[in-house]
């Protein structure tokens, strides 16, 4: 999947399947997979990091995982589509600012970055998309506004909160992204978006109603063994599942079971 391949598929009415991914080994089964494109998301503060927002991502924690979710794509030569996102403050500190660290996800291989909200940066997303550098949007529930938005909750309830999701999501493609994340909010909402905008949508948290959905990969695996929200669907249930394994494991070992004279040099 190529960039044009976003707005080929909503023209298509074909849905676009999007998965965080963020080292080496998963990048080498998504290769294999038939989803068309992974976010190396700021969500990797949390969910590989352990922190309590994703605040704390920063250019070198986002280029190391987006390099080695390229080495996995390359070792399987997969033309997947990466977006790296631009971590929390690092595209408020002036354009030449946010273009080296937009810059610098770039070379680490991803081929779009992603920004979320759309007050202040109209001007950042056409300064980069016309120095070559791919932007994907993202409106609705904006992680790295935690603090303003006083918790990880549902936006756009009301109708005038729902009307400036709109616009902004209509600013935001006049500036020239290519594609919108929508997260958490209400699917009418989700619905609207997505067939006001010419650019194609990815929901999350925001109905079945957007051009595509991506999913973060410890959601889907179900490799959180606590609270699930709402719009999670866990496709598999892999924390209770390795842990059996490795229970496995641990028994092997204890019955001098492993490793056996095939397993031995
Ligand atoms: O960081 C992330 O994983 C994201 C998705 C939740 C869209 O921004």
């Amino acid at each position: 999947m190529n960039i044009h391949d976003f707005a080929k598929k909503k023209l298509d009415g074909t849905k676009i399947s999007c998965v965080t991914c963020y080292d080496y080994s998963s990048a080498l089964i998504v290769a294999e997979s038939d989803i068309d494109c992974v976010l190396v998301g700021d969500s990797l503060a949390m969910t590989i990091y352990g922190y309590d927002s994703t605040l704390p991502a920063d250019i070198p924690m986002m280029s190391a995982h987006i390099a080695a979710v390229a080495r996995g794509f390359k070792a399987k030569s997969s033309q997947k589509f990466i977006i790296g996102d631009m971590p929390f403050t690092t595209y408020r500190r002036g354009l030449d600012n946010a273009v080296d660290a937009a810059g610098a996800l770039l070379k680490a291989g991803a081929h779009a970055v992603k920004l979320e909200g759309a007050d202040g940066n109209l001007e950042i997303v056409k300064h980069f998309v016309e120095g070559g550098i791919p932007v994907m949007g993202h409106i609705g529930l904006t992680p790295q506004f935690v603090n303003t938005m006083g918790g990880f909750k549902v936006q756009g309830r009301n109708d005038e909160k729902a009307q400036k999701i709109l616009e902004d999501a209509l600013r935001l493609e006049a500036a020239g992204c290519f594609s919108l994340v929508i997260e958490g909010v209400p699917a009418a909402l989700g619905e609207k978006i997505s067939k006001e905008l010419k650019i194609p949508t990815i929901g999350i948290g925001a109905g079945k109603g957007c051009d595509g959905q991506v999913l973060v990969w410890q959601d889907f695996l179900g490799l959180n063994n606590g609270h699930k929200a709402r719009f999670v669907r866990e496709f598999a249930h892999q924390f209770d599942e390795t842990k059996t394994v490795l229970n496995r494991v641990h028994e092997a070992i204890l019955n001098a079971e492993y490793p056996n004279n095939a397993e031995s040099y």
